[in-house]
């Protein structure tokens, strides 16, 4: 009879589930789970509403994600209604999305995966969080990341008319132009972001890869997976947040699809396992091949990494230094190593930063028109962004007065729903040995899904409510230690 780990709730994420870790009798590692506890439902109740209501609804899927849904959504209704925005709206749109992944990949870094490395998985708990980052890496750091957060949701406030609940992007463009007082109040923000993108590299630098032991964590085997990758590239070739063709790699970095949003189908299938809410979308050439990595899985991975491997580069000059010197340190492409996650998630940082500073400074940023009247009859529409945390697909059918049908989400961190499942389960067949698994070790293992930026409540679209993690560890039906990490 072995026994039984359960990591619940597991921390440092958005959203809430549990990893359950089995023992065999030797108290090695039988098998593992990473759940997905919450109820969803957003699909079902947007039925029946005015389709132009959506962009103000699916905000409400979740705190962290609300900007990626408002233009996912909203470039749905431009192709819902046949409409194409005028320029400056799409650049208000490219401007609001850029300081959202700004904001959110800054969020992520400081707060929750950087305790990680600083202070590290042998702090005491209660240090091994934003405070013990602060207390390691500085005030003045800490200031400064904190002032550029807010710099990102006051620009997503003016822009969007909230900085959580935006309700300005509407079909064919904006509802609101952005004045040139407004904008002048962004000019002195946009070099405290960049500082504070550039802060987050510099920290990466110092405290990861300049740590041998966090290195090899990075590029050896305990935390690596060779999948296939997925994310928007640009006509350039450059991760693109706002729009794109969606460029799916394999494993040894040749293309495998490049395809229009529209066509989603066509490639992704969706699979429903009976021990988790969250689906596992899969890669319908390969075809579904279980929770395994390698060429002929049908598996495949978002976010961060996933981007840079599919794009060939980045379009501002100081996020493709950093690019550059990604792939030149790690030395194979596509990167594999899934920490390697966090540098990407930096370098797009910056770019995003670079994005906003160079934005703020077009004059067409104040243009007046914003705005192209819809004129069709709505039928149905597919609206693609890259949110924070992946690709992300919003899909609307309606009747002939324009109610919503039918509404089909595929968010990003359910993408990577499969790939968290095998690296947990590979994190912990390393780690834990003859059943040891102190703290140190299950944060590890939970090292293993944090690097992905799992958003639990965009994944299951679920109504607000408690978001705690927990580690469950088992001895056959015996739950042993139930460790609760909120
Ligand atoms: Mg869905
Ligand atoms: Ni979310």
């Amino acid at each position: 009879m072995g026994r039984h780990i359960t990591i619940s709730p597991i921390t440092r994420l958005e959203g809430h589930g549990q990893i359950d870790i089995v023992l065999d009798d030797d108290g090695n590692v039988e098998d593992c789970f990473f759940q997905v506890v919450e109820l969803r439902g957003f699909e079902r109740f947007l039925q029946g509403r005015p389709a132009e209501e959506l962009p103000r609804i699916t905000p409400k899927i979740c705190g962290v994600c609300p900007g990626a849904h408002h233009m996912a959504s909203a470039k749905a209704l431009d192709a819902l209604f046949d409409v194409t925005p005028p320029p400056a709206a799409i650049k208000l749109r490219r401007l609001f999305l850029d300081a959202h992944i700004a904001h959110s990949h800054l969020l992520h870094f400081f707060a929750l995966g950087a305790p990680d490395f600083l202070p590290g998985p042998e702090a005491p708990k209660a240090e091994r969080n934003v405070l013990g980052l602060i207390a390691a890496a500085g005030d003045e750091a800490g200031r400064l990341v904190l002032r550029a957060r807010g710099h990102c949701q006051r620009i997503q406030g003016v822009i969007g008319g909230h900085p959580i609940h935006p309700v300005a992007a509407v079909p064919g463009g904006m509802s609101k132009a952005l004045t040139e007082e407004e904008r002048d109040t962004f000019l002195p923000w946009t070099s405290e972001i960049v500082a504070a993108a550039r802060l987050g590299l510099d920290v990466f630098r110092e405290h990861v890869l300049g740590n041998e032991r966090y290195r090899e964590m990075i590029t050896g085997d305990v935390y690596r997976h060779e999948t296939h990758y997925a994310g928007l590239v640009n006509d350039d070739g450059h991760v693109d947040f706002y729009d794109g063709r969606v460029r799916v790699i394999e494993p040894d970095g040749s293309e495998l699809a490049c395809f229009e949003a529209a066509d989603y189908l066509e490639h992704i299938a969706e699979r429903v396992l009976p021990w988790s809410y969250l689906k596992f979308p899969y890669l319908k050439a390969k075809g579904w091949a279980g929770l395994t990595d390698g060429p002929d899985s049908g598996l495949y991975r978002v976010n961060s990494l996933a981007r840079c491997n599919v794009a060939s580069g980045m379009a501002t000059a100081g996020a493709q230094a950093a690019y550059d010197e990604l792939y030149e340190t790690l030395g194979e492409r596509p990167i594999h190593g899934t920490l390697a996650y966090h540098w990407a998630r930096l370098v797009e940082t910056l770019y995003c930063a670079e994005a906003v500073h160079e934005a703020v400074r077009a004059p067409e940023i104040t243009s007046p028109e914003i705005r192209t009247l819809p004129t069709a009859t709505p039928a149905e529409g597919v609206g693609v962004v890259e949110a924070a945390r992946g690709t992300l697909y919003h899909h609307y059918e309606t009747d002939r007065e324009g109610m919503i049908k039918a509404v089909n989400l595929i968010v990003a961190t359910v993408q990577n729903n499969g790939a968290m499942g095998m690296s947990v389960k590979r994190a912990a067949e390393h780690l834990i040995k003859d059943g040891a698994a102190d703290d140190a070790i299950l944060d590890q293992v939970e090292m293993a899904f944090r690097a992905y930026d799992p958003c639990l409540a965009c994944a299951t679209h679920a109504l607000p409510g408690q978001m705690p993690l927990r580690v469950r560890l088992c001895r056959g039906s015996t739950v042993e230690r139930v460790l609760v990490r909120g």
